[in-house]
């Protein structure tokens, strides 16, 4: 199997859209699109070989983002959506200079998050680049007030979760080590700032306990798609949902049986570039 454009033109695409993310992150995502718009075709691209981009220079991810904008536009999707902030940070605005399909984008929730906060305090989870990015600072800047917002990166959980661990020893103590300081500071919500991070929701919901919130984006993702979709018209009797990985396919298949998405066909992304 491979994603070459001959192998593609065979497949009767019905105009997706592409959901892109480092690796298994956007199924969060995904799924909340799906349930919205269930007469939608997707194309969803991982580009597991490269994941985690979280640590990564930020010029490899924004050109990571650029080879799959190349895909998505081979398979003719109506839209983009990066779902992974990572990409969304350091890569949608040369995307969208790129390209005149919509480009949906994904940021911290911290707006809802101040908005929501009794304490004032506010805990973000994030990689280091989404964290440290130009955007997260315009939030801070734009709607954080007199909150306090604590960011905080979780080293190793990317990893682990695209190993699949998203439960376990190792799992709980990363997210132990991230949430506590800020839950003891008082934080009374926490927001998942990573894509990845709802895959372990039940036990960041644990630790968090009940006097936080913890909110992530894919609803709010949804909504914003459904606005920005340039026709209602071109949706499809057979909704498609395709996956393709530039890691190894059968290892994605099995990340995302795991996840209950059984007999699903997952193709080879195949660069001759980049
Ligand atoms: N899921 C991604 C995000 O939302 C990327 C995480 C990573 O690859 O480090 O930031």
């Amino acid at each position: 199997m491979d994603g070459s454009p001959g192998m593609i033109a065979e497949i009767e695409t019905g105009d997706p859209i592409g959901v892109f993310d480092s690796g298994i992150g956007g199924l969060s995502i995904l799924r909340a699109l799906r349930t919205r718009l269930p007469q939608e075709s997707f194309c969803y691209l991982a580009d597991s070989a490269h994941a985690p981009y979280g640590e990564r220079d930020p010029g490899f991810v924004e050109e990571r983002a650029c080879r799959a904008l190349e895909l998505f536009l081979k398979l003719k999707v109506k839209c983009v959506v990066l779902a992974c902030n990572t990409a969304s940070v350091v890569a949608s605005q040369r995307l969208r200079s790129l390209t005149s399909l919509p480009v949906v984008a994904i940021e911290p929730a911290i707006k809802p998050a101040v908005q929501m906060s009794r304490s004032r305090v506010v805990l973000v989870l994030g990689t280091s680049t989404t964290l440290s990015s130009a955007s997260v600072e315009k939030l801070l800047q734009a709607y954080g007030g007199d909150v306090r917002v604590l960011l905080q990166a979780c080293p190793g959980l990317v990893e682990r979760i695209e190993q699949g661990q998203i439960s376990g020893r190792a799992t709980h103590d990363i997210l132990e080590a991230a949430l506590r300081p800020g839950l003891d500071a008082g934080a009374d919500v926490v927001v998942l700032g990573c894509t990845h991070f709802p895959l372990v929701m039940p036990e960041i919901v644990a630790i968090a306990g009940p006097q936080a919130r913890v909110i992530e984006p894919s609803d709010a993702i949804a909504l914003q798609l459904e606005r920005v979709l340039p026709s209602r018209s071109a949706v499809s009797h057979h909704p498609l949902v395709r996956y393709f990985t530039s890691g190894d396919p059968l290892r994605f298949q099995r990340l995302l049986a795991m996840l209950g998405e059984k007999e699903t066909e997952v193709l080879f992304w195949k660069q001759t570039e980049g």
